[in-house]
Order: C-alpha cells, then sequence, then structure tokens
C-alpha cells in the first residue's frame, strides 16, 4: 500500500475508541511496557487523544512484577498476531528466529511492529522493512537503540535537515558500567554486578565483545546516512582484553578508555561504521558518561554538534522508547520514508588514522627503549610521549612503557607490533588503543 512515489500510505487510527495493543514477550521491557501503560495511562490519553490498552500478550512465563491480569495471557507468542482488533503488535522477545517469523507474520496480517529488538533489526531488518513498505504497515524501532534517548526521531525528525558526518555513541551499558568500576573493581565483579542490575543481555557476550553495540550503530548508520542496513559491514572489538592498568595509565597522560561505536563519512565520502575501545581525552562530554548512562555526539552541517544522554539500558527505559514509538503510530507522525539504495565504499580500521596508545612490557634490560624507538622509526611512526611506568610490584624484571604515538594509520601499527612482538623489546602482547579525536 504505497503511492507512486514509494511513500506508505498511513493507517488512520479512529481515535474517538480506544485502542487495543497486542504483545509478544513478557521479560523486563515487556514487563516494565504493561506497567507504564497503566500508571501513566492519564498523561498518554490527554497527550493522545485515546486509552491504549493491552488486549492480548503471547509470553510462555509470566512475569511477576508487570501486573498484568494473567486472563490476558496467552503461551503461544504468535496468538497475538491472530487478535482481530489491534493493528500494532509490540515484539519484544528478542533474539531473531521466532522473533522474525512473528514480525513477518504481523505485517501479513496488516498489523504494524515495533520493537525493542537491536538483533533482528541490525540483522534482519533490510527485508522486514520492505516487507512492512509493501503492506503499508510500519516498523518502528526507537526502542532498540539507546534505551530512553530518543536518538531514532532526532535524526528521523529534529535533525532531518541536516548532513550527518558523524555520529560517536556510547551505546552499551555494560561496557561503560565496567569500564566506569574497574578502577575499583575487577572486570568479573563489575560484569558480575552490571547483570545483577539488570542491564546485561541474556548471554553477556554480546555486550562485551561489542555485538551489541555494533547492532545498534548499524542501525543508526543506516538512518544517518539513508543507507540499507549493513551489519555485516560494522566492525567490532569489545572490551573483554582490557587491563585495569591500562585506565590507569590512560588517566595518568588525561585520558579515560571508553567503548566507542562510531558512524562517520570519511573525506574521501566512504564510510567507516565500526565499535571499538579507546581513549578519549578527559575534557570531551562523552568521558564523563558513566555508569550504564548511554551517550550521543552527533555532528552534522549545519547544526554543529549536539549531544545526547541518558538511560540506555533496562526495562522503563525501553518502555519509554517502545510507547513513543506507538504514539507516532497512532498518530500519524511517523514520517513516511523513501529508501535510497546510494553506493556505498567502506574504510576497514586497518586503514582508519589516528594517534595510538601503546602499552609495552618490557624486559628490564639496556638497549630495549632504543630497540622500541627504532622499531617505531622504521614504520614510520613518530613518538608524541614516552613513559616508563615503575616496576609492576610483583615482578621487577618487567617494567611497562606507555607510548604515545602522533597520528599514524592502523596498519602501521599492526606491523610495528608484530615487530616488537617478536623483539626482545617485549614480554607479552602489546596492548593498543587509538585515541579518539572528539
Ligand atoms: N545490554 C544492553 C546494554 C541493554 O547493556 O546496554 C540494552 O540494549
Amino acid at each position: 500500500m504505497t503511492d507512486e512515489a514509494g511513500l506508505v500510505k498511513v493507517k488512520a487510527f479512529n481515535r474517538k475508541s480506544a485502542i487495543p495493543l497486542v504483545m509478544s514477550g513478557l521479560g523486563e521491557v515487556g514487563a516494565a511496557v504493561a506497567r507504564l501503560l497503566v500508571k501513566n495511562n492519564a498523561e498518554l490519553t490527554t497527550r493522545l487523544g485515546t486509552h491504549l490498552y493491552l488486549a492480548r500478550v503471547g509470553a510462555r512465563r509470566a512475569h511477576a512484577k508487570s501486573g498484568l491480569d494473567e486472563a490476558l495471557r496467552t503461551h503461544d507468542v504468535f496468538a497475538p498476531v491472530q487478535h482481530p482488533r489491534a493493528d500494532i503488535l509490540l515484539e519484544l522477545m528478542g533474539g531473531t528466529d521466532t522473533a522474525y517469523e512473528l514480525t513477518r507474520q504481523a505485517f501479513a496480517a496488516g498489523k504494524s511492529v515495533v520493537t525493542a529488538n537491536k538483533a533482528l533489526v541490525a540483522e534482519r531488518g533490510e527485508e522486514l522493512l520492505q516487507m512492512a513498505h509493501a503492506q503499508g504497515v510500519h516498523y518502528l524501532y526507537e526502542a532498540a537503540v539507546a534505551g530512553g534517548i530518543p536518538i531514532i526521531k532526532a535524526l528521523r525528525e529534529g535533525l532531518i535537515a541536516n548532513r550527518i558526518h558523524r555520529i560517536t555513541g556510547i551505546i552499551n551499558g555494560t561496557c561503560n558500567y565496567i569500564l566506569s568500576h574497574m578502577h575499583a573493581s575487577s572486570f568479573a565483579d563489575a560484569l558480575k554486578q552490571a547483570q545483577d542490575l539488570g542491564y546485561a543481555e541474556r548471554d553477556p557476550s554480546f555486550d562485551i565483545d561489542g555485538t551489541d553495540s555494533a547492532h545498534k550503530i548499524t542501525i543508526l548508520a543506516s538512518l544517518a546516512f539513508d543507507m540499507p542496513l549493513a551489519y555485516a559491514r560494522t566492525q567490532k572489538i569489545g572490551i573483554e582484553h582490557l587491563q585495569s592498568q591500562d585506565l590507569h595509565y590512560a588517566d595518568q597522560l588525561g585520558y579515560v578508555i571508553k567503548h566507542l561505536a562510531v558512524a562517520e563519512v570519511r573525506p574521501d565520502q566512504s564510510l567507516s561504521i565500526r565499535v571499538h575501545p579507546a581513549l578519549v581525552a578527559k575534557a570531551s562530554p562523552l568521558a564523563q558518561v558513566m555508569g550504564v548512562t548511554n551517550a550521543l555526539m552527533v555532528e552534522s552541517e549545519p547544526l554543529g554538534r549536539t549531544f545526547f544522554s541518558g538511560p540506555g539500558a533496562g526495562g522503563e527505559a525501553t518502555a519509554s522508547a517502545v510507547l513513543a514509538d506507538v504514539a507516532d503510530i497512532v498518530t500519524g507522525r511517523e514520517l513516511p520514508r523513501l529508501r535510497r539504495q546510494r553506493k556505498m565504499s567502506f574504510t576497514a580500521l586497518e586503514d582508519l588514522e589516528s594517534e595510538f596508545y601503546l602499552h609495552i612490557n618490557a624486559p628490564e634490560k639496556q638497549g630495549v627503549m632504543a630497540q622500541l624507538t627504532s622499531i617505531l622509526s622504521d614504520e614510520g611512526i613518530s613518538i608524541e610521549a614516552l613513559h616508563q611506568q615503575e616496576h609492576a610490584m610483583e615482578d621487577k624484571s618487567a617494567v611497562p612503557i606507555i607510548i604515545l604515538t602522533h597520528k599514524t594509520a592502523h596498519r602501521n601499527i599492526t606491523r610495528a607490533i608484530a615487530k616488537i612482538e617478536h623483539s626482545e623489546a617485549s614480554l607479552s602482547e602489546v596492548v593498543h588503543l587509538p585515541v579518539f579525536a572528539a
């Protein structure tokens, strides 16, 4: 149901009568949506001019804190698709297989779908958006990125007249929580705390290996650059190899270590979409983002830099975004969007240039420093600062050497590190992190 220009014809809701919603999935997010629909019903009714209510919920298990009338719940997660009067399905199950099939069936039944499922949107969203488009229904996913921060609406609406150059995000609360607490506790303890607080994914390796952030930045890049969702082109490096001593050395140099998600247009117009840990100068607003808070810095023209921050994980933040998407469908506010299949080229991480932080665990031996500087010089890498740290308490035969380089290609750093690790100047793997120019 599209017109000649390919724009989706928006279904008009009769807001004089109450509007039923159906939902599949009743985990932390589903339960928070059920609560929010009741708790802030007066606000929603005033602002939308209609009453929203849950008419059927498909979930294998009940949720003790949802407040949901159990009579509305069915074990079959597909049952909500059959509801005769509901035009909007909330897909809050997670996972990519059953959720894909559910979404496909909902579109076929003429229902719009609102989702928090970043993995499904990033990995199979292109196909699903095309199905929705063909059916004249909506597929909205504000809740999939940065929880309560309305970044998708900002990109789609508020910044619509701007050309976006770069988005830099801290969009995994679990990683940011770990990095904010690693000074005081071990990596494992900080992860456990984030899990206990209900922020981590069911499999927390998706948080710490960068998969979760990669899904989210893929989604943001598609909106910022009017391009198809291209998860396969997003490169990711996680935080699992970081040591607390690197946070400490970075601190001494005037930086913090953050796990960043970046989507940018390079000067040659190629795109770089990536997730990796990086040193961020303490003066940058990104450096101030602590705990599970998410943040996004958008650089665009002519607006310049805009900065968004807020709760990015957890049931309440995500429920807030789910209902914002529902409101857009009900009011017809969601902007129809032409999808441009633009020709894209990508710059790989290896070809990006930046300053680098190197941590070499060197033997306490004459000539080591000369060897290191000579290897770096052979690779055309110039040194900005070099610090020999005190011995580690437990090992007096090794000494940490911290080097900050001038700008160089990642490829040169990789080559230099291979040489250093094969020389007598290093006792273990060299830690290397880019310095993010904010
Ligand atoms: N596991 C995610 C995080 C939750 O830690 O940010 C929201 O996507």
